[in-house]
C-alpha cells in the first residue's frame, strides 16, 4: 500500500482525535509572507489572484446560502444555482469554456495545444452540509480557477499541452437525497439510473429537481453524461484536510495517500405508538429508548471492534487492526414521529455515517452491526428496517500523480518559506471526497490544505489567506511543471 517515491506517513483517525486538542502555533503563515515580502516575491506569485481574489471569492461564495444566519446549500437548491452562477462567471474571467451538465455540475474548460490529448479533469464539489463552513468544497474550485487564471494573464493558458478541465460538482455532500457523490458519479458513469427516482424530504426526486431548473435529464441522457476514460488523463483534488495534522506539523500542504470507504445505514424503529401517561413502563414498545441502545451499541462496538468481530471468518490481523485505528461511526440525524412530549412514539428513524479504510473490515462491521441490531429490536419487541444508502470503497491515491502533486506542493511551500527541510507529508483521508468517484473514471491524487483547529463542517472552518494563497502556488506549479 505504500506509495513508492513517496514518502509516507499514516495517522489513525484515533490520533487525529489526541491532536485534535493540540494549539499550535501557526507558524508558517507569518514567516511564509515575511520571507516572500523580505526577497521581493509577492508580484511573482500573483498573490493578487492566488490570494486577495481567491480570499475574496470565498467569502462571497460563502454568502451563498438557502438558509438566513447559517451556510446550507444542497443539491440544485436556488442558494446552488446562483453559486453556480458566481463559479462560472469565475471560469469564464479565467479564460475558460463553460457548460452545465445534466447533472448539474459546471463544467470550465480550455483545450491547451492540442485538443485531442487526453483532459487532466480537477475539481470539488459547491454544495454543502447545513450550517457548513465556507472552504470545505469550494477551496478546490476556487484555486483551480485561480490557477488558471494566473496562466491566463501570462498568455500562458494556450500553451497547456493537454485540455484542462475544471468540475464545480452539484453533490459531494449527499444532504439532500442521502446519496453522495450524484455529479462526480454520473461523470465517472457509476451512477445507476434509479438515483433520479431517490426522494427527498418533501418527495421531490432527483430528476424533479433537474427539470425544475431547466434540465431535462432522462435515463439516456444521464448514460451519455459518463466520460470515456480514453479522453482523460486524470483527477485532481484539492481539499481542506479536514484534520488537525498538518496544524500539528506546522506546514500547509500535504497529499493524500488514500480516502477512507464509507457506508451509510438509514435505521428505521416500529414500535407501538401511545399516551405517555397511561402506558405502564412494562408493557410498552418503546422505539426511541430501543433507538437509544442501538445508538450506544454502535458506539460501543465502533470504539472496540476486535470485542464484536470474534467469528468474523473474513478478518485477518491486518483487517482487526486497521479497524481498531480507523473505524469511525456517526448517528448524526435523528426523527421521531409524532415528536411531541406527551406521546410515546410510534417511530423512530436514524442514520448512520461508518468510515474504515479496511474496506473487508467495514462489510463484517456493517454485518455485525445488522445482527446486533435485530438481536436488540428483537428482545424489544420493536421492528427495525436496516436500508443501505450509499457505498464508497476505500480509494488508493495514484503514485506517479501523488510524487507530481508532492513536488509541486514542496515548491510551493519552498517559494513561500525559503528552504524547508521537512517533506511534504503524505495523509490518509477519513473524509468522502469527489475523487472517490472518479476513481472509476481514471487515476486520482489530491493536495490536501491545513485549516485551523482541524475544524470542519462547522461555520467555525477556517483557512489563513497565506494557505489560500499556497495552495494556489502548489495547483499552479503543477500545472507548469507537468502539462
Ligand atoms: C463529506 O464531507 C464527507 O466525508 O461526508
Ligand atoms: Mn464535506
Ligand atoms: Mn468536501
Amino acid at each position: 500500500m505504500a506509495t513508492a517515491g513517496v514518502p509516507h506517513s499514516y495517522f489513525p483517525f484515533s490520533l487525529f482525535l489526541l491532536l485534535l486538542s493540540s494549539t499550535l502555533s501557526s507558524s508558517f503563515s507569518a514567516s511564509a509572507t515575511a520571507t516572500a515580502e523580505k526577497e521581493g516575491k509577492p508580484r511573482s506569485l500573483h498573490s493578487e489572484i492566488l490570494r486577495d481574489e481567491a480570499v475574496a471569492r470565498l467569502n462571497e461564495l460563502g454568502k451563498v446560502s438557502d438558509a438566513v444566519g447559517y451556510l446550507e446549500r444542497t443539491f440544485m437548491s436556488p442558494a446552488s444555482v446562483r453559486a453556480g452562477i458566481l463559479i462560472r462567471e469565475w471560469m469564464e474571467d479565467a479564460g475558460l469554456r463553460t457548460w452545465v451538465d445534466s447533472m448539474g455540475n459546471l463544467h470550465g474548460r480550455v483545450e491547451g495545444r492540442n485538443a485531442s490529448a487526453q483532459a487532466l479533469l480537477i475539481g470539488s464539489h459547491m454544495d454543502t452540509v447545513v450550517d457548513a463552513g465556507i472552504f470545505d468544497g469550494s477551496l478546490g474550485i476556487i484555486s483551480a480557477i485561480s490557477a488558471l487564471k494566473v496562466l491566463e494573464s501570462n498568455g500562458k493558458l494556450g500553451e497547456l499541452k493537454r485540455p484542462v478541465e475544471v468540475i464545480a460538482f452539484s453533490d459531494e455532500e449527499g444532504v439532500r437525497f442521502q446519496s453522495t457523490f450524484l455529479g462526480s458519479a454520473a461523470v465517472a458513469g457509476i451512477l445507476p439510473v434509479t438515483a433520479l427516482n431517490i426522494s427527498d424530504k418533501s418527495g421531490e426526486t432527483v430528476q424533479d429537481v433537474l427539470t425544475g431548473n431547466s434540465i431535462e435529464i432522462t435515463e439516456g441522457s444521464l448514460l451519455e453524461m459518463k466520460y470515456d476514460p480514453a479522453s482523460v488523463w486524470g483527477y485532481v483534488e484539492l481539499h481542506i484536510e479536514q484534520g488537525p495534522v498538518l496544524e500539528w506539523i506546522g506546514l500547509p500542504l500535504a497529499v493524500v495517500k488514500g480516502i477512507a470507504g464509507q457506508t451509510r445505514l438509514k435505521v428505521t424503529v416500529r414500535g407501538s405508538q401511545g399516551h405517555a401517561g397511561t402506558v405502564p413502563m412494562s408493557m410498552r414498545r418503546d422505539p426511541m429508548a430501543a433507538a437509544a441502545e442501538l445508538i450506544v451499541l454502535l458506539e460501543s462496538l465502533c470504539k472496540r471492534p476486535r470485542e464484536f468481530l470474534l467469528d468474523c471468518g473474513n478478518c485477518n490481523e491486518y483487517t482487526l487492526e486497521s479497524l481498531s485505528t480507523s473505524l469511525v461511526c456517526t448517528v448524526g440525524e435523528i426523527s421521531t414521529w409524532p415528536s411531541a412530549s406527551n406521546v410515546i412514539p410510534g417511530q423512530v428513524t436514524f442514520t448512520v455515517d461508518l468510515r474504515a479504510i479496511d474496506d473487508v473490515g467495514r462489510e463484517a462491521v456493517v454485518y455485525e452491526i445488522s445482527n446486533q441490531i435485530y438481536k436488540i429490536c428483537d428482545r424489544r419487541s420493536v421492528s427495525c428496517i436496516i436500508e443501505r444508502k450509499h457505498d464508497a470503497n476505500a480509494v488508493i491515491c495514484d503514485q506517479e500523480l501523488s510524487t507530481r502533486l508532492q513536488s509541486a506542493a514542496y515548491t510551493a511551500v519552498h517559494r513561500m518559506m525559503g528552504e524547508i527541510h521537512e517533506e511534504v507529508p503524505v495523509l490518509m483521508s477519513g473524509a468522502g471526497h469527489d475523487a472517490m468517484a472518479i476513481s472509476h473514471l481514471t487515476k486520482v491524487g489530491m493536495l490536501f490544505v491545513r485549516c485551523r483547529g482541524g475544524i470542519s463542517h462547522s461555520p467555525e472552518e477556517h483557512v489563513l489567506d497565506d494557505d489560500v494563497w499556497v495552495a494556489g502556488i502548489a495547483l499552479l506549479s503543477f500545472l507548469e511543471s507537468h502539462m
